[in-house]
C-alpha cells in the first residue's frame, strides 16, 4: 500500500493523505539555518547547531507522535469553523490534501469547504531565515471572511536546558513586538548577540507571544482560544512559554486569492556592536529590519525559490544516470544524492529519531558521509575534513563526536572507538580521488584544536594508521576498544560479581578484545595511504604501508577465518565471536563486507565463499541481517548488542549501512546479479508498495529494517541520518554502475545485472564532464573490455583525465 507517489519530473514525493504511518519528513536549509518539516508541518528550526541554537521548540516522542511545528490556522469568520491547512494539529477533515516534499522545500496544500490553502516552506540560499508563503483562495461562489493565524513556539536556545531547567526557564523568556514583528530575545540580556524574529507581510489584526494566552489554559494546539474566538489577545510573554502568532484578516471575493508571507529568522549582531544601543534592553534591529522587509516581498520570495531550484539542478547535475531500472534512476539522480547532502549537513544530530541534543557530528559518521557527498560540493567536503581532523588527538585517537557550533570534541562519549581514526584515511582518500587536490595533505591541522599544534593533514593520516598498529591484541588483530563500527559490540565488558549483570567499562581502553572488522578496515586504509604516499613520492613509506596491509591480511587469514566466513572478533577472554564455535552470533555481516573491501580473500576464493555464507545465512527478502543466530538473552561479555530483542538494531536487524558493503563485495567478485539484487531489496523506492509494512519514508533510507527474528520483519526505523545513504550511493554508482573516481582518474568498470543492455550517465569530474554510454549484450555478465574515448580506443577501464571545461564522450564496451 502507498501513501503517495514519486513525481520524478518535479523531483518531489507527493504524499496524498496526511495520516502516514510515521511522520514523513523533509529538511529545509542547505548551509547554516536548518529545519525539519513533516508532512503535517511538524518539526523545528535551528541555526547551525540543533542543540545550542534551537529556534523553535519541539517535544519528541509525543502523542500524537508529531506535535509542534510551523502551524497555520484558518477560520471562517462567518461560521466560526476553524482548521489546520496542514491537517495537524486540529486534524479536522480536509476535502483535499497534498504534501510535496522537494529538494530543501515542502509544499502543503489542502482544501476545506471551498477554501484552498497552499503553503510553501523553504530557506533561501545564503540566508539565516525561513519563508512560509501561503496562498489562500476562495473557491466558493460567495465572498469569504477569513482569519489566518500563524504560530511557532520559541525554544530558549539551548534545547537540552530548555527541556529540563524549568525553575529557571519559566522566568527568562522575553519578547518584543515592534511594527508587527515579533522578536524573541531570551538570552539577549546577557549575551546581546543573537535573537529570533517572526514577521508577516500583511497588516495585523493582532498578535500573541504567550503560549498559555494564545491556547487558553488547559488547551492544546488543536484548539487555541485565540483561533476559536477569532481574535488574538495581543499577549506579551514575560517568562513561561514565549511564542509567536500573527492574526491576519482576509476578505476574499469568489475566486480571489491572497498571498501572505511569514518570515522566521535568526539574527546575530556583529560582534563589535553587540551592545548597541548601549544600555538598551531592546533588540538591535538595524541589520535585520531590511532583511525582513526584503523577504516579505513576493518578488524576493519568488526569486529566492527559483535560485534554490537552480542550485539543486546544478548540484544533482554532477551525476545523472539513465538505466533500465526506475528505482535506481530515481534514487541515484534525486533522493539518495539528496539524502547524502542531508547526512553531510546533519551528521547524526537532528531527525525525528535523533533529538538534536544527543550526538552532534560523528568522527566515524561524518567521514563516511563524505563518501556520498564529495562529488556534490567538494569544497565543503574539504572544509569538513579539516574540521574533523582538527579534533583528532596526538595519539591518532579521536573523540567519537564533536559539536557543530564549537567544532570541539565532545567528551560525553569520549574516545576509544578503535575504528574511528581509520575512517579519516578513507574520507580523505575519497576526497583526493574525486578532486585530485593534493594540497589538502599539506593543510595545517591542529590536534584537539590546540593552537600551535598544527601539522600537515598528511601527518594526521599517518597517526590514524599508527593508532591501530600501536593497539594490537593477543592474536595480532587490532584491539576493539569500546567498540568498532558496531557500537553495540562491547567486548571488554565483564561482570565483577559472577552472575550479576554488573557491567564495567573501566578497562575498555586496556581491554584485550580484538576486532576482525578493524583488521579488514586497516588493510583497506593502509593500502589507500600507501597510494597517497606514492603520490607524495614517499616510496619507502608506501612500501611500509603495503607491507603492513599484507601482514594484517595474513593475520586475518590465520585468526580471522572461520572455515566458511570471516570471524567477527575475539572477546576479552580470547573466545572467538562470529564463529561456528558460538551457539548464537555465529556469523556477522560486517567482516564479510570490510575484509573483502580490503581485498582479503579475493585471490583464493575465500571472498566468494564468505559471500555464499552471507547469502545462505544472513540474506532475507528485506535485506541482509547483521548476524545470526540472534542473541536470545543478555550477555554481559557482549554488551549492548544483546540488550536488543532479536531482530532489532545490531541484534540481527537489517542494519542497512552494512548491506552496501556486501553489494560492493559482490561486485568485486564479479557478481552483478547478486549485487543488484541486494541493492533492490533495501532501495526505499522499490519498497514503496509495502509502505504499510516499511512505515518510514519511501524516498530515503532508514538505518534499520527489522530482521527475520523480529515480530515486525520488514518494518523500517530511524530514517534519514544513517551511513546507509553514503554507502548505497557508493555501491550503486561506483561499483555496480562502476563509475569510480580513483587517484589516477575516472574508472568506468560496471558490474551489471545480466539482463541489462547497458546504461548512460553524465558525470562531472575534476572540472570536465563525461558523457558515458555502457553497451552490453543482454544475458552477458561480462566486464568492460575497452573504452572508446572521444572516438579513440583506450585499453583498460580508466578514462584519461581531461582538461577542465571539456565534454568527453566515453563508450564502454562489454564483450559477451
Ligand atoms: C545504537 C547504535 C548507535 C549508538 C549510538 C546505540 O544504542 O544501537 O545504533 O550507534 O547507540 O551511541
Ligand atoms: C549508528 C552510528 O551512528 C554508527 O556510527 C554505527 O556505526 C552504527 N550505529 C552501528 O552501531
Amino acid at each position: 500500500m502507498r501513501y503517495g507517489k514519486f513525481d520524478d519530473e518535479q523531483r518531489e514525493y507527493v504524499i496524498d493523505r496526511p495520516d502516514t504511518p510515521l511522520p514523513w519528513i523533509n529538511y529545509l536549509g542547505t548551509d547554516e539555518y536548518f529545519g525539519i518539516v513533516s508532512n503535517t508541518a511538524g518539526g523545528y528550526s535551528f541555526y547551525r547547531d540543533a542543540k545550542l541554537r534551537r529556534l523553535t521548540r519541539y517535544r519528541y516522542n509525543n502523542a500524537p507522535f508529531d506535535i509542534g511545528g510551523r502551524y497555520l490556522y484558518l477560520r471562517d469568520d462567518a461560521s466560526g469553523d476553524f482548521w489546520s491547512p496542514s491537517w495537524q494539529p486540529t486534524r479536522s477533515t480536509l476535502d483535499e490534501y497534498e504534501c510535496r516534499h522537494g529538494l530543501s522545500y515542502t509544499r502543503i496544500a489542502s482544501a476545506r469547504s471551498g477554501i484552498r490553502a497552499e503553503t510553501l516552506y523553504f530557506v533561501p540560499l545564503g540566508e539565516t531565515l525561513e519563508v512560509w508563503r501561503t496562498k489562500v483562495t476562495n473557491e466558493r461562489d460567495t465572498a469569504a471572511e477569513l482569519s489566518l493565524f500563524s504560530s511557532v513556539e520559541f525554544c530558549l536556545w539551548d534545547a537540552q536546558d530548555d527541556a529540563t531547567n524549568f525553575q529557571r526557564n519559566f522566568n527568562t523568556g522575553q519578547v518584543e513586538v515592534v511594527d508587527g514583528v515579533i522578536y524573541h530575545k531570551t538570552e539577549y540580556r546577557e549575551r546581546r548577540d543573537h535573537f529570533a524574529y517572526f514577521a508577516c507581510s500583511e497588516p495585523l489584526a493582532g498578535f500573541d507571544t504567550q503560549r498559555e494566552t494564545f491556547l487558553g489554559a488547559y488547551r492544546g494546539w488543536d484548539q487555541p482560544a485565540a483561533v476559536e474566538r477569532g481574535a488574538a489577545f495581543d499577549s506579551v510573554a514575560n517568562g513561561w512559554q514565549p511564542m509567536g502568532s500573527h492574526h491576519v484578516k482576509l476578505s476574499l471575493a469568489p475566486g480571489e486569492s491572497r498571498e501572505v508571507i511569514f518570515v522566521l529568522g535568526y539574527a546575530e549582531n556583529p560582534r563589535a556592536e553587540k551592545f548597541d544601543p548601549p544600555g538598551s534592553q531592546t533588540v538591535n534591529k538595524r541589520y535585520v529590519r531590511p532583511v525582513i522587509e526584503r523577504w516579505l516581498r513576493p518578488e524576493t520570495v519568488a526569486e529566492g525559490f527559483a535560485k534554490l531550484g537552480a542550485y539543486w539542478e546544478r548540484l544533482l547535475g554532477n551525476l545523472q544516470v539513465t538505466t533500465p531500472d526506475a528505482d535506481t534512476d530515481r534514487m541515484v539522480n534525486i533522493w539518495n544524492a539528496y539524502q547524502c547532502m542531508v547526512t553531510f549537513n546533519m551528521s547524526r544530530s537532528a531527525s525525528f529519531y535523533e533529538s538534536g541534543i544527543g550526538r552532534g557530528m560523528g568522527f566515524r559518521d561524518s567521514n563516511q558521509d563524505l563518501l556520498g557527498f564529495v562529488h556534490i560540493i567538494p569544497e565543503r567536503a574539504r572544509e569538513r575534513i579539516l574540521d574533523i581532523a582538527g579534533t583528532q588527538k596526538e595519539t591518532g585517537g579521536a573523540y567519537h563526536q564533536y559539536q557543530p557550533l564549537t567544532k570541539r570534541g565532545n567528551n560525553d562519549i569520549g574516545e576509544g572507538f578503535n575504528d574511528d581514526p581509520l575512517w579519516l584515511v578513507l574520507g580523505v582518500s575519497a576526497y583526493l580521488k574525486e578532486t585530485g587536490d593534493l594540497s589538502i595533505l599539506d593543510a595545517p591541522v591542529p590536534f584537539d584544536n590546540a593552537p600551535g599544534s598544527e601539522v600537515p593533514l598528511y601527518e594526521h593520516l599517518r597517526r590514524s594508521v599508527q593508532y591501530t598498529q600501536d593497539r594490537l591484541g593477543p592474536h595480532g588483530l587490532p584491539l576493539i576498544g569500546r567498540a568498532d563500527w558496531n557500537d553495540c559490540l562491547n567486548l571488554n565488558c565483564f561482570s565483577e560479581t559472577p552472575g550479576e549483570p554488573f557491567q564495567t567499562t573501566e578497562n575498555v581502553s586496556g581491554g584485550s578484545a580484538e576486532s576482525v572488522f578493524i583488521a579488514g578496515q586497516f588493510v583497506l586504509a593502509a593500502k589507500e595511504l600507501a597510494a597517497i604516499a606514492e603520490l607524495r613520492a614517499l616510496d619507502g613509506e608506501a612500501a611500509e604501508y603495503r607491507a603492513a596491509a599484507e601482514k594484517m591480511t595474513g593475520v586475518i587469514l590465520e585468526h580471522g577465518w572461520d572455515g566458511a566466513w570471516f570471524r567477527r572478533a575475539y572477546d576479552f577472554h580470547g573466545n572467538p565471536i562470529g564463529s561456528g564455535e558460538n551457539d548464537e552470533g555465529q556469523i556477522f555481516v560486517e567482516p564479510q563486507g570490510m575484509c573483502v573491501l580490503g581485498g582479503v580473500g579475493l585471490d583464493d576464493g575465500l571472498a566468494a565463499q564468505a559471500l555464499r555464507s552471507v547469502a545462505d545465512r544472513l540474506a532475507t527478502p528485506h535485506g541482509i541481517v547483521l548476524q545470526q543466530p540472534a542473541y536470545t538473552s543478555y550477555r554481559i561479555e557482549l554488551g549492548e548488542i544483546s540488550s536488543y530483542p532479536p531482530g532489532y538494531k545490531e541484534n540481527a536487524g537489517i542494519f542497512c549501512h552494512t548491506n552496501p558493503w556486501i553489494m560492493i563485495a559482490e561486485a568485486m567478485v564479479g557478481n552483478g546479479d547478486g549485487a543488484f539484487d541486494y541493492y533492490k531489496r533495501i532501495n526505499p523506492s522499490a519498497r514503496e508498495e509495502i509502505s504499510e509494512l516499511h512505515r518510514c519514508e519511501p524516498y530515503v533510507y532508514a538505518q534499520m529494517i527489522a530482521g527475520k527474528d523480529a515480530a515486525t520483519h520488514g518494518e523500517a526505523k530511524n530514517s534519514w541520518l544513517t551511513g546507509t545513504a553514503a554507502w548505497n550511493f557508493v555501491a550503486i554508482t561506483q561499483w555496480i554502475l562502476g563509475i569510480r573516481p580513483e587517484l589516477a582518474g575516472l574508472r568506468v568498470d560496471p558490474v551489471l545485472p545480466g539482463s541489462w543492455e547497458g546504461f548512460r550517465a553524465t558525470r562531472a569530474y575534476r572540472g570536465a564532464t563525461y558523457e558515458i554510454t555502457v553497451r552490453k549484450p543482454a544475458g552477458s555478465s561480462g566486464r568492460v573490455a575497452y573504452l572508446i574515448v572521444d572516438g579513440e580506443r583506450v585499453d583498460g577501464t580508466v578514462v584519461p583525465p581531461a582538461a577542465a571545461g571539456k565534454v568527453v564522450q566515453v563508450e564502454a564496451v562489454v564483450e559477451g
